[in-house]
């Protein structure tokens, strides 16, 4: 999209990477609901990000991210320097194929993939694009209660919960170098949700979650720090 046909600079403005689909699209629907522009980032076209961009191009502007390509992100953050946000979000990730994989029975190949997407992809994504948050605007990513360490008591889903804990390790060090900056730094743990990765059996519908996790985002504004939050605002035990 190009400077002259993107939606008006009026208004709150949040950036969603890994928008195409499940939470990260209803996400998008329900900031651009609540009267916000979003632009969000999908790999592919098609997705139901760019049915909602059909209906709401006044308000909703798509890119193209791949969380492995660092390079593509640089780009488009050289794109959008001029632009700034009211919160950059980063959502996407992936769980590995079997939950009940330890780390004997998964291979490297898996495990790598899993790490580069939701670690480093992530963190990369957040180092980009965290630099176009306002002071005062919030920077977060999606991370799980499953990323809790004091919390896991289960001993299942070892790979998924290994990335997720890196995860918010690595943006506890992102927060704490910005200590000094005021803007706030959020990991969201939305609960178990019915989409793609959460599947059928998960107890609630992003229909219940997203509204709870957009009420808490915006809530995070003009207050800086650190949070490990659940959706209805709660702290998240490391
Ligand atoms: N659902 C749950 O119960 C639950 C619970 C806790 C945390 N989460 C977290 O919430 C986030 C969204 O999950 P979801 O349930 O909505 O899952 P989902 O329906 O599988 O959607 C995953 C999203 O991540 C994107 N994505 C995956 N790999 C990517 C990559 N390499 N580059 C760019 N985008 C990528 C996908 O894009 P494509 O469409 O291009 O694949 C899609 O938009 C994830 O971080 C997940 O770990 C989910």
């Amino acid at each position: 999209m190009t400077q002259s046909n993107r939606p008006a600079d009026i208004g709150q403005s949040i950036l969603i990477v890994g928008a195409s689909r499940g939470l990260g699209h209803a996400m998008a629907a329900e900031f651009v609901e609540r009267g916000w522009r979003v632009l969000g980032t999908a790999r592919a076209p098609g997705t139901p990000l760019h049915s909602l961009a059909a209906r709401r191009p006044d308000v909703l502007e798509i890119e193209t991210i791949e969380l492995t390509d660092h390079a593509q992100m640089l780009a488009l953050r050289d794109r959008l320097s001029d632009r700034r946000f009211d919160i950059v979000f980063v959502n996407g990730g992936i769980a590995n194929r079997t939950p009940s994989d330890t780390l004997a029975d998964v291979s490297t190949e898996e495990f790598v993939h899993v790490m580069v997407t939701n670690v480093l992809g992530v963190m990369r994504a957040i180092e980009a694009f965290g630099v176009l948050a306002r002071p005062g605007g919030v920077i977060g990513a999606m991370s799980s209660g499953q990323g809790s360490i004091a919390n896991n008591a289960s001993g299942v889903n070892d790979v998924y919960r290994a990335s997720k804990a890196a995860l918010n390790q690595a943006m506890s060090s992102y927060a704490s170098r910005r200590a000094a900056e005021a803007r706030a730094t959020v990991l969201m743990a939305p609960g178990w949700i019915r989409t793609e990765m959460g599947g059928p059996d998960a107890p609630f519908g992003v229909e219940d979650a997203v509204p709870q996790i957009v009420d808490v985002l915006i809530a995070q504004q003009e207050r800086p720090g650190l949070r490990f939050l659940d959706r209805t605002g709660q702290t998240v035990a490391w």
